[in-house]
């Protein structure tokens, strides 16, 4: 049963069943029809035979039968086929003389209808007519009728063979063309098989290939890709398709797969990094409000103020951390909510710019802003750009020593504004500068400073959003340059 399990041999099965049906309904009708095509040959090759034997003997004379004539008709007849009857009928079908012995005629009136339809010579053969030894079964014969000085006396009725095949086998045995015929069939029909089995055994081969790829694929915990087609062109049948698509698929899967343990390792990094960022300054935060109230009387005015001042700090720290966790997590969301509207890009500029002048001032740094006065107008969630760029410049200035400079400009082309926030700051080296906008990512001499790593990341979630992007560009000790372009707005 096993083997029946193949695509291969299930159609080669069902080919077999199809042709055999075939050739079965064409044997049947063969078998049946080649009787009738017999006696049509028989009818037609004797068409002339009683014609001829009224024409040179006068059977009948003046309605006598002509008995001489007749004997001579039998015994000719009888030498030359023996299976053949000859009758003599009146003009009603009423035998009148015959050869057979006493007792073997069973009727005495023939049908004339048959007779008649003979005649007329332009009938479908074969025309089936009585046979005055059988009841039961119709016959072909040959007749004509007899007449005397113009006058109709009857007809000559000649049962031609008789013979009836009771089986198959005899009817096998009596016609040449039929065996030639089934033989035909049978040896096609095993040339077909054959050349079917050979036919599927190519196609299915390749069918057979992809299911066992598939099937490594599978087994192989779905790392390994599924291999292209042997003879694929680019141009393929379906198969070849089939397998492309295959081949496609796979390396999907294993980049999702891929994909999705990353997010898991990184899921997994950030709970760590949440949960430590969030026990540092919680654990900070109880350690100073345990050491006030345990040794409130103790300490002096200026300490307690000092460590309230430090305890409010680390609280501002938590709190910054939590809201910040809390926006990227609302704009990873795939469909976070954007509230577009057409704004003035150099107004939003110049009033974060306005906010941070004066913490750059006290920093011993000068902000600049360079904007043209022709307007740049955006379309875009004005909120979140607005955090975006609180976000750079919070940096650059952060990120500055003293003395140092941060422009702030719009760079106006046909299609995008782009805001550049260059400054002269430390720099980034190029070991981090492809991950500072991942989450919690810190460079290490800037972890004594305030900050949670959440900024530039945030930063590029909302441009991801606006489909645009952060491009950075930064040398150590010289500066970095931020660039952050938007498309104009059309209305
Ligand atoms: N202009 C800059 N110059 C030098 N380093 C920078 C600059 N901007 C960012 N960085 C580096 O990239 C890191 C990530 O910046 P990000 O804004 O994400 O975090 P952060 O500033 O440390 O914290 P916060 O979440 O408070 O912004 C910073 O820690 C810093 O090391
Ligand atoms: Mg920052």
């Amino acid at each position: 049963m096993l083997m029946f399990k193949s695509l291969s041999s299930k159609l080669i099965v069902t080919l077999f069943a199809l042709l055999l049906l075939l050739s079965a309904s064409f044997i049947g009708f063969a078998l049946w029809k080649t009787p009738m095509f017999l006696q049509e040959l028989n009818q037609r090759l004797n068409l002339e035979l009683a014609d001829n034997i009224v024409k040179e003997k006068n059977l009948m004379i003046n309605t006598q039968v002509n008995h001489e004539a007749m004997q001579s008709v039998f015994m000719g007849l009888m030498l030359v086929n023996p299976v053949i009857e000859v009758y003599l009928v009146d003009t009603q079908g009423k035998l009148l003389a015959y050869s057979a012995p006493e007792g073997v005629v069973k009727r005495q009136t023939i049908d004339l209808v048959p007779v008649q339809q003979f005649l007329n010579k332009n009938q479908y053969f074969p025309v089936l007519g009585n046979d005055p030894r059988d009841l039961l079964r119709d016959k072909v014969f040959s007749a004509a009728a007899i007449y005397d000085k113009q006058s109709l006396q009857g007809y000559l009725y000649i049962v031609l063979g008789g013979q009836a095949y009771d089986s198959v086998v005899e009817l096998l045995q009596s016609s040449y063309m039929l065996r030639i015929w089934i033989g035909a069939v049978v040896v096609s029909l095993l040339v077909a098989l054959l050349a079917g089995f050979m036919m599927f055994r190519h196609i299915t081969r390749r069918v057979h290939q992809l299911a066992k790829g598939m099937e490594k694929f599978k087994q192989s915990g779905f790392q390994h890709s599924i291999e292209l087609p042997d003879r694929f062109d680019g141009w393929g049948d379906e198969i070849d398709q089939l397998g492309l698509t295959f081949h496609e698929m796979s390396e999907r899967i294993i980049h999702q797969v891929k994909l999705l343990q990353n997010n898991d390792t990184s899921r997994r990094e950030m709970v760590a990094n949440v949960s430590h960022d969030l026990r540092t300054p919680l654990a900070s935060l109880q350690g100073y409000l345990e050491t006030l109230k345990l040794k409130a009387d103790q300490l002096s005015d200026e300490q307690r103020r000092d460590y309230i001042d430090i305890a409010y700090k680390h609280s501002k720290r938590l709190r910054k951390l939590i809201t910040e966790l809390f926006e990227l997590s609302t704009l990873e969301n795939q469909d976070a909510p954007l509230h577009y509207e057409s704004f003035s890009m150099s107004e939003l500029v110049q009033d974060v710019c306005q906010k941070f002048r004066l913490e750059a001032e006290n920093k011993g740094l000068i902000l600049f802003t360079a904007i043209s006065i022709q307007p740049a107008f955006v379309r875009a969630d004005i909120g979140l750009i607005q955090r975006v760029l609180e976000n750079v410049i919070e940096n650059a200035i952060k990120y500055t020593p003293e003395g140092g400079e941060v422009s702030v400009s719009l760079i106006i082309s046909k299609q995008t504004i782009t805001t550049r926030i260059v400054d002269t700051g430390q720099g980034i080296a190029a070991e981090h500068l492809t991950h500072i906008f991942e989450r919690f990512y810190r460079v290490e001499k800037h972890r004594n400073l305030d900050g949670t790593g959440l900024g530039l990341a945030i930063a590029q979630r909302i441009m991801q959003l606006h489909n645009s992007f952060i491009e950075v560009q930064s040398k150590v000790n010289v500066g970095t340059t931020f660039s952050l372009p938007l498309p104009h707005s059309t209305s």
